[in-house]
């Protein structure tokens, strides 16, 4: 028995000798060290041992199984070392390959546009406010002093969710609902940028959604030439000192009265080109002195308090400053489009 085991050991050192790859190592163990292997027969003859020999060949049988177990494991680390060497070797990264270039990407012109309209009033004193793009009936239009059929509902027409709630089609509301929020003798000083929705068929200049941006002032002793003030800033840090504005007439249910504003066209000058469709100004925004019924409405007295707003569309301000043809460029996303108004 002692020869027997003296041999099984010789063998299996051999063979861990030569296995080359680690599965064929685990095949040598199984092999010899396994439960069905030699030398577990060879302990299952042990009964027929004397009392004396007994624990002697145990004792041999242990040192031959530990002997193996070493040889298999300093060889495994051996076979492991050298295989993750060889594949290091392979993987070896050229650092001195140029580099792909990356994609940077940066704020959508809107989202810019808008930034720096913000900008603009917060450095007037305003404060930016927000309001919901699913409305209600009463605060898009009958708070606006456009009671139900009102014929100047019809300029605006609506993608109605139920009777009573629409998707808004302008940002006026805000003006409601933040002249409501206070108790009537408070001043507001506000813009709200927003989404607003019409029913309206997409081309170069109309879109069903757009934004605007809402601009509302209340306060004792406000008057038009205060809006004008404001305007006048806005549009001189908007498009260049040298722009000259006007306001002309025009009808706003909110307003009372309103005005449409116009910047002079940069194209020409103010001399008249196809730009400007030869009168050489360029129409930008409405807005108006608060109707005394829009105060009454959301708690201001209009005895006492007065009030300009006004409403501008960020689309057409972005067109009209870099000379963007497509109202629909703004909405398709075209990186190539895009990537022209990323600032450095
Ligand atoms: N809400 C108007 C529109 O969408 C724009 C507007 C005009 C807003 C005059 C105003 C305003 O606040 O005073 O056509």
């Amino acid at each position: 028995m002692k020869e027997r085991l003296e041999e099984l050991q010789q063998e299996a050192l051999a063979k861990v000798e030569q296995a080359d790859s680690v599965q064929g190592l685990k095949d040598v163990k199984v092999e010899y060290l396994g439960k069905k292997g030699p030398i577990t027969e060879v302990l299952r003859g042990m009964g027929k041992l004397s009392k004396e020999e007994r624990p002697v060949i145990g004792q041999l049988a242990n040192d031959v199984r530990e002997s193996i177990a070493q040889a298999i494991e300093t060889k495994q680390t051996a076979l492991e070392d050298a295989e993750l060497e060889k594949q290091l070797e392979e993987e070896s990264i050229d650092v001195t390959l140029p580099a792909r270039p990356v994609k940077v990407g940066g704020p959508h012109l809107l989202t810019s546009i808008v930034e720096e309209i913000e900008d603009l009033f917060i450095g007037m004193g305003f404060e930016i406010k927000e309001g919901p793009e699913v409305e209600t009936d009463y605060y898009n239009f009958e708070a606006l002093n456009l009671p139900k059929g009102h014929p100047a509902r019809d300029m605006q027409d609506s993608f109605y969710v139920t009777e009573e709630l629409l998707m808004r089609t302008h940002t006026s509301p805000v003006q409601a609902r933040t002249m409501g929020a206070k108790d009537g003798s408070e001043p507001v000083k506000m813009i709200c940028p927003g989404k607003v929705y019409r029913r309206d068929t997409d081309d170069a200049t109309h879109s069903h959604q757009f934004t605007q941006i809402e601009g509302l002032l209340v306060d004792k002793n406000v008057r038009m030439s205060d809006l004008k003030g404001v305007l006048n800033a806005f549009a001189k840090q908007m498009f260049g000192a040298d722009r000259e504005i006007r306001l002309r007439p025009s009808f706003f249910p909110f307003t009372e009265p309103s005005v449409e504003m116009d910047i002079s066209c940069k194209v020409c000058g103010g001399k008249g080109c196809s730009v400007c469709k030869g009168t050489g100004w360029i129409e930008i925004l409405g807005g108006g002195m608060v109707h005394p019924n829009v105060l009454e409405m959301a708690g201001y007295d209009p005895k006492e308090y007065s009030g300009f707003a006004f409403g501008m569309g960020p689309e057409r301000i972005a067109m009209l400053k870099y000379g963007v043809d497509d109202i629909r460029h703004f909405y398709t996303n075209d990186v190539r489009f895009l990537e022209q108004y990323h600032k450095a």
